[in-house]
């Protein structure tokens, strides 16, 4: 069934697990993260970013998302992720996502709060949820890398007034945390996330979650996340499975298919595990 995210997170918020976000370009990725969810009676999100837009267009993952969502036996959230514009939300709002992330994250502070404010605002009127991001959550490559990304740590103090002016459902939070693949190991400030958590009581959300240790999975949910987003990850095995298909003589996209989404099941199925959400739906 289609769900807000906050159906989602306050139950995964009084249970202390954590919730799953999957990127999903194209109908196998969907296919594999809400199939793996059912299989596991899982609650699961599940979106697009506007950055992967390119992959595939709003309108187009919203017509084979929304419908498998609406037709699932556990709990789906379908969310659009790191959305940039107001007008590119209101177009998800109105192709029928139940969640929004309007990130403004690399404006001034005070214009993240109008402006999400405002988003809240508008989605809490047709109950749809969203989440804000505050601090800064770069890439490991590519046009966001940050000089020294500790310098756009969340700050707990700043979360609080964040939180408390915008009405937001759920806060991503930059603690080390970053897109893509690692170069380095990952170093996640703990003590951060708890102290966001006591500031602010929402669910918290860790972005760029390819690459982070079960340890730190394990770790950060304990402490006040309970979404967390993946996209590199299965990204990488889909592509490993259509490699596995090729290897194993598969001669055309429709014998490649079931190895791309066997090898993306595996890596949902491992971190619904992970997070702590099986049998929760
Ligand atoms: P990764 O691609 O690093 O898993 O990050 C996913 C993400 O944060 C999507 O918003
Ligand atoms: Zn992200």
């Amino acid at each position: 069934m289609l769900v807000n995210m906050y159906e989602i997170l306050e139950k995964a918020k009084e249970g202390k697990y954590g919730v799953g976000f999957f990127n999903a370009v194209n109908v196998e990725m969907g296919r594999a993260v809400i199939e793996t969810a059912e299989e596991l009676n899982a609650p699961v999100i599940v979106g697009t970013a506007q950055v992967l837009l390119p992959a595939m267009e709003l309108e187009r993952v919203a017509e084979y998302l929304i419908p498998m969502a609406k037709k699932a036996k556990v709990p789906v959230c379908v969310h659009y992720d790191h959305g940039l514009t107001f007008e590119k939300c209101m177009e998800a709002l109105q192709l029928g996502f139940s969640s929004i992330m309007y990130d403004c994250s690399t404006d001034s502070y005070e214009e993240n709060v109008a402006k999400v404010a405002e988003m809240v605002k508008i989605c809490h009127a047709m109950n749809i949820t969203v989440e804000g991001e505050l601090g800064h959550v770069g890439d490991n490559e590519g046009s966001g890398k940050l000089e020294n990304p500790s310098d756009y740590f969340t700050d707990p103090e700043m979360a609080r007034d964040f939180v408390q002016r915008t009405g937001v459902d759920a806060l991503a939070v930059a603690v080390g945390n970053s897109h893509g693949d690692y170069k380095f190991p990952p170093k996640l400030d703990f003590d951060r996330i708890a102290a966001i958590r006591e500031a602010t009581g929402l669910p918290l959300v860790l972005h760029g979650g390819s690459g982070l240790s079960d340890d730190d999975f394990r770790k950060a949910v304990a402490l006040g996340v309970h979404k967390v987003n993946i996209f590199t990850d299965i990204d990488k095995a889909g592509k490993a499975g259509v490699e596995e298909g090729l290897a194993a003589g598969a001669k055309t996209m429709m014998g490649l298919i079931p190895y791309e989404i066997a090898a993306m099941k595996k890596v949902v199925a491992e971190k619904i595990t992970l997070f702590g959400s099986v049998g929760k739906a």
